[in-house]
């Protein structure tokens, strides 16, 4: 399976501090927004990313992120022009996915829990159809929302309704198989002039291939979508980070735990990186482990 990172955007509700640079490369308490997708998808064993963001952003996040190797990733970058939608990613994405099924993360979701490297490893074994979550939040009206039944199936997927028929909002990581990039191609704009990521789900729901798998209480879903999100999903971070002294989203301590590189490879690493908190951790992850 392979996977795309959407890092891309208007940044409308971040500015100014989106004046200049993609939400996404803005730290989230200590390392910046991207990290956590990316290590949600390594979590879900995908090593083969695609990144895509405008064309000025690109380069930031080539710089950041290089070719991956290191990491024993493969990273590639695709330009959106302008932001047109999520679902515009598969159509970006097309010649990157091929013939292989592919999962979707925002960049700017965080995702954490227990279990969760599990779910996403089930998920990741899709063969057929599409699996989106469910996350019950106080606010559904913000998100695409999903109504089901007790048995759950699911009756209706809307895209931030005004009254929504249930408090499970569907957070950004979806599984696809490679049907996908058709589908993406038969969307048409909405009104908001963007190819909606919940039309697409709504086209595996008519062929009766959407499942939705439903997140606990155990799983922390953030979104740092305002200033307001972004302040608390530093605070959530710090407050984990600290009290553990273990780190969320750290991209070499994902590669290393996922088997992707040897202790040697994240020695390597941790050797070329400054001296500071970060790489302190990630020699510390290499003694005692
Ligand atoms: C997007 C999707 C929405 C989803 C949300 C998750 O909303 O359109 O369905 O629930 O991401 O973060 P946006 O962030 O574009 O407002």
């Amino acid at each position: 399976m392979k996977g795309i990172i959407l890092a891309g955007g208007k940044g409308t509700r971040l500015f100014p501090s989106t004046k200049i640079i993609s939400k996404q490369l803005i730290p989230v308490y200590d390392k910046p927004m991207i990290y956590y997708p990316m290590s949600t998808l390594m979590e879900a064993e995908i090593k083969e990313i695609l990144i895509i963001s405008d064309n000025r952003n690109l380069n930031f996040y080539k710089e950041l992120l290089g070719n991956g190797k290191e990491l024993g990733l493969s990273l590639k970058y695709k330009v959106q022009k302008e932001p047109n939608g999520i679902a515009e990613a598969f159509l970006i994405g097309e010649e990157f996915i091929g013939k292989d099924n592919v999962a979707l993360i925002l960049g700017d979701n965080i995702f954490y829990g227990q279990e969760l490297s599990k779910t996403l490893l089930e998920a990741s074994k899709i063969k057929k159809g599409a699996l989106i979550f469910g996350y019950w939040v106080a606010n559904p009206q913000d998100y695409g929302v999903i109504e089901i039944d007790k048995n759950g199936e699911i009756l209706s997927i809307e895209e931030k309704p005004q009254n929504p028929k249930s408090n499970y909002a569907i957070p950004g990581i979806y599984f696809y198989d490679n049907d996908v990039i058709e589908l993406a191609k038969r969307l048409t704009p909405s009104k908001r002039g963007e190819l909606e990521i919940t039309d697409l789900h709504k086209e595996y729901l008519k062929k009766k291939q959407l499942k939705v798998k439903l997140l606990g209480r155990g799983v922390a879903w953030l979104d740092s979508g305002t200033h307001d999100n972004l302040l608390e999903a530093s605070m959530f971070i710090k407050t984990i980070e600290k009290r553990q002294g273990l780190k969320i989203g750290c991209i070499e301590e994902t590669a290393y735990k996922m088997g992707f590189i040897s202790k040697k490879q994240l020695r390597k690493i941790a050797n070329t990186l400054p001296q500071n908190s970060y790489s302190n951790y990630i020699k510390r992850i290499i003694n005692i482990n």
